[in-house]
């Protein structure tokens, strides 16, 4: 009997256990590009954009290929999402062909709708509320870099966005300190709210990693203006980074607005994680795939 179709919306989709199980092999595909080169053989997997996306999108398709899989890249002006057809039946007729979708939306229910009518398993490539795939990377990241994740205490600094929702399901799962500054009417969404301030200055404290996003998240250019002002105090650069753990490291998950959520001297520094983090997109994405297709051994078709 096949198994379960599993999804992946949210880090809430798999267990710590599980998800420790995603680093370890995280770390395994890094190690050799060339395991698993035959494992999605004779498997598809499409990707649906409704967004623009170059890490999410390049990470997964080329994870795909070195899996020996095939990729569909369907772009907003291929399907019109929700607008020449309902999402219920993209899903379910998409299903029939491939073993697989990635979906990158704007609301999150719409991510939840894939999962609801699709037969195979469903991938968030992040929605307004959710990036898990991003903050599979990032604990990796933070693993690799201080050899444990446990006692960690990371600052995120900006938007109370999908990136942070993700990242502090993540922490809490596995043992990493979180504190967060957003402006008071940018908070993250209730319950992953932990150890929230509004003075940037008083995050960092003590913290070993600062993580920072935009402020204007895809989908909401219209309120740039009113959010540039808003967020100015949170921008990190050096002088908030002074008041952190001595050596803290900076962390981000791109596209950056130098001179906006980070500074140029910042990005460009050696305190900067960022381009290892972007890079373990790749292996994670790859991890996730074998964990996501590989255990439902056969389709009944
Ligand atoms: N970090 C991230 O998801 O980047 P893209 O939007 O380029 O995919
Ligand atoms: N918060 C950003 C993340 C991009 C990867 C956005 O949603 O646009």
């Amino acid at each position: 009997m096949p198994s379960k179709i599993r999804h992946f919306l949210t880090l809430a989709d798999v267990s710590a256990p599980e998800l420790m199980a995603l680093l370890a092999k995280t770390a395994e595909c890094k190690r050799s590009r060339r395991r698993h080169h035959a494992a999605l053989a004779g498997q598809t997997v499409a990707l649906v954009f409704q967004k623009p996306s170059m890490r999410t999108r390049v990470a997964f398709e080329v994870a795909v290929l070195q899996l020996g899989g095939s990729v569909v890249y369907l772009g907003q002006d291929d399907i019109r999402l929700g607008e020449r057809e309902p999402i219920k039946d993209v899903a379910r007729v998409l299903s029939r062909y491939v073993d697989a979708i990635v979906a990158r939306t704007f609301a999150h229910s719409d991510a939840e709708a894939f999962a609801r009518y699709a037969s195979c398993p469903v991938i968030n490539g992040l929605s307004d509320g959710a990036h898990p795939c991003q903050a599979l990377a990032d604990l990796f990241t933070l693993q690799e870099h201080f050899g444990r994740l446990q006692g960690l205490k990371v600052a995120y600094i900006g938007d109370g966005n999908n990136v942070l929702h993700s990242l502090a399901e993540g922490c809490a799962m596995l043992g990493v300190t979180l504190s967060v500054a957003t402006p008071a009417d940018y908070k993250p969404q209730p319950g992953t709210l932990g150890d929230w301030h509004e003075d940037p200055r008083q995050a960092v404290k003590g913290a070993q990693v600062i993580y920072t996003d935009v402020w204007v998240s895809m989908g909401q250019e219209q309120e740039r203006e009113q959010r540039l002002k808003v967020f100015q105090p949170y921008q990190v650069n050096e002088a908030l980074l002074k008041g952190a753990a001595a050596g803290a490291r900076v962390m981000h998950c791109l596209p950056a607005h130098r001179a906006e959520e980070i500074t140029d001297e910042v990005m460009e520094s050696p305190r900067s994680l960022i381009v290892d983090q972007a890079e373990n997109r790749l292996h994670a994405q790859k991890a996730l795939l074998l964990f996501l297709m590989t255990r439902t051994k056969t389709r009944s078709r």
